[in-house]
């Protein structure tokens, strides 16, 4: 019998010890040097940023940038902080940084109000620093991917202005969707939608002469106003925005809202029928119509033709990698079903859409296997790869999630039992990075951080909370902050203090305070990613093959990998399946029998 404390398991991939920073910023220990990348990280470059279809098996992290990194002390995170710690991202493992909006906004949604698609807000940098951080990250071997937000503009946008200035009958008004109201004297809304952030899609606007005039259509807040895709100038203005950021070098977008683009023609009333709470996923004339698919047709050839371009040759090419590969779209689209969801990953169309069915199952092995299969079924037909994702910046983070009972959805209040939630999003994790496809992370899972459910009423920000959205408005909570150092002011986000109130306890849950602390969550990340690059069949292929397993347990294999996960709140005897790579809690393994803990994935090499 031999004890495998799960220190051995999780030791830090990146043992070294840390550098100057290239360009000192901030002086605590998760700063690297810039200089050329550590072997681990080569070889990485080699097996998977490199490859065309790296997107495929890539494993991606969420940047929020308001609450990543604060490089000039204003409380708010910024670009520049964002480059400041993309050699934490580099020695975290991941193959590219997914980049939440930083263009110019007066950030009534967090910035998914967009004023300038093509400018960078001053209170993010300029589109210097968003083009030093595009470099750093390539040299890095990290790819970009930047937030399209194309269902709406902000009011300020420079076309709604002028709509609005011109009066009814200006053309720029057909670039949104303006109607008369119903009733004698258009009082009524044009049709009965209710705005995703609570209260009615429509807004009335004051005419020039203080008359009350049309309404016009926003499916979020009314300071974002809802594109008229019908409009040939609308299609015609985002591949030019799409070829603006292809030519800044960054290698896909996600695209906000791809389900909401096109509305039913007429806007027909929903009846009776339940309105949607937010993005939720039911049939209505304002999502997922069919229409919206020629959009992604006509994007796909825009993108497909910077992928295409020629390898440079020579000496530089070690140099610009990057252009080697495709780039990408990821489909933001809440679909009533996976096989909606397929649509929009067609071979013609955007190369993966997040799935949000794994993102709200709870931690049950029966549930967890019936949306996998459903998963790879849906994917495999039309050859996208499947993604996988637990946390984003709108929904409860997960470790708050399993922390608490099963059935309370992804908006939750409630703290719940945070030693449970972390020991299962720490499982959850590694079941999800074991999976064929691609894997989303959000800042600050890595860290195990939970949501911060007590934010003062006073201090929120999020629209919704605002507009009463009933189930919604929590989504500041899962925007705090994250923290780096043990102490210091924000715990390292900044030299000031930070947008949102920080919980006292983050600095034993920082960046610092876990580094190099084996069986930290920081270092399981590290472990599982690291394993991963070594392995790239890990994340490669659309099918896993199911063992047999115990009620409440999932075992599959991968190749030569197998995964075993116990869902149960119970110890499970089940069959050693060789060496035990990465543990998600400390096992001990014994010649033929194994028992794997409660609440716990094990990754074994057979
Ligand atoms: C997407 C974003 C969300 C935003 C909404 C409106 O769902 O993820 O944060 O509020 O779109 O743009």
């Amino acid at each position: 019998m031999s004890a495998l404390p799960t220190d051995s398991l999780c030791e830090p991939t990146n043992p070294a010890e840390p550098t100057e920073p290239s360009k000192p910023i901030k002086d605590d220990m998760s700063q690297h040097s810039a200089d050329p990348a550590p072997a681990a990280t080569t070889s990485a470059l080699a097996t998977v940023a490199r490859h065309r279809d790296w997107w495929r098996d890539a494993v991606i992290y969420q940047v929020y940038p308001r609450s990543f990194a604060d490089s000039d002390g204003d409380g708010m995170g910024d670009l520049e902080g964002v480059r400041s710690r993309l050699p934490y991202l580099r020695d975290l493992g991941v193959d590219a940084v997914w980049l939440s909006p930083f263009y110019a906004s007066p950030q009534a949604d967090a910035g998914y109000d967009v004023a300038d698609y093509r400018a960078v807000d001053p209170m993010f940098g300029s589109l210097l620093d968003a083009d030093a951080l595009i470099r750093d990250a390539h040299e890095l071997g990290i790819r970009v991917i930047v937030d399209l937000v194309p269902n709406h503009s902000s009011d300020q946008h420079e076309w709604f202005k002028r709509a609005l200035r011109e009066g009814p009958g200006s053309p720029l008004r057909d670039r949104y969707h303006f109607r008369p109201g119903k009733g004698e004297n258009g009082e009524l809304p044009p049709n009965d939608w209710e705005s995703i952030f609570g209260g009615p899609a429509w807004t009335r606007v004051t005419e020039r002469d203080g008359t009350p005039g049309d309404w016009y259509l926003h499916l979020f807040a009314p300071e974002q106003p809802d594109f008229n895709w019908d409009h040939p100038a609308v299609g015609d203005e985002f591949r030019s925005i799409l070829r603006f950021w292809l030519d800044m070098g960054v290698d896909g977008f996600r695209v906000d809202v791809a389900h909401g683009l096109v509305k039913a023609p007429g806007l027909p009333d929903l009846g009776d029928h339940e309105q949607l709470k937010l993005l939720g996923n039911d049939v209505v004339p304002f999502f997922d119509q069919d229409g919206v698919h020629e959009i992604y047709r006509q994007w796909r050839t825009v993108l497909d033709e910077y992928a295409k371009r020629e390898a440079p040759e020579g000496p530089s090419s070690e140099a610009r990698w990057w252009e080697t590969g495709g780039r990408i779209f990821v489909a933001e689209a809440w679909t009533p079903t996976v096989e909606r969801s397929a649509n929009y990953v067609r071979p013609d169309e955007l190369h993966q859409a997040f799935n949000f069915e794994y993102l709200t199952t709870h931690w049950h092995a029966a549930e967890l296997r019936a949306v996998v299969d459903r998963t790879l079924e849906a994917m495999r037909p039309v050859g996208a790869p499947a993604t996988w994702v637990l946390s984003n910046h709108d929904v409860t983070r997960h470790t708050t999630r399993f922390g608490n009972p099963a059935g309370l959805g992804t908006q939750i209040r409630l703290a719940g039992d945070r030693e449970l939630g972390l020991r299962r999003a720490r499982a959850a994790t590694l079941l999800m990075l074991a999976l064929p496809g691609s894997a989303y992370i959000y800042q600050g899972e890595e860290l195990g951080l939970p949501e911060v459910v007590d934010l003062p009423d006073e201090v929120r920000q999020d629209p919704a909370y605002f507009r009463g959205a009933g189930q919604d408005g929590f989504r500041d909570g899962c925007r705090v902050p994250i923290p780096w150092t043990r102490t210091g002011p924000s715990y390292g986000f900044g030299d000031g203090g930070s947008w949102l109130p920080q919980p006292r306890e983050w600095g034993e849950l920082s960046v610092e305070a876990q580094t190099g602390v084996t069986g930290s969550t920081l270092e399981l990340y590290r472990s599982a990613l690291a394993v991963r690059h070594e392995h790239p069949d890990l994340g490669a292929g659309d099918s896993v093959t199911w063992l047999e397993a115990p009620e409440g347990v999932l075992a599959f294999r991968r190749g030569e990998f197998v995964c075993t996960a116990n869902t149960n709140g119970t110890a499970v005897r089940i069959p050693g399946y060789g060496r035990v790579l990465v543990s998600s809690t400390e096992v001990v393994v014994t010649d033929g029998e194994f028992e794997l803990p409660a609440d716990t994935t094990v990754w074994w090499a057979g």
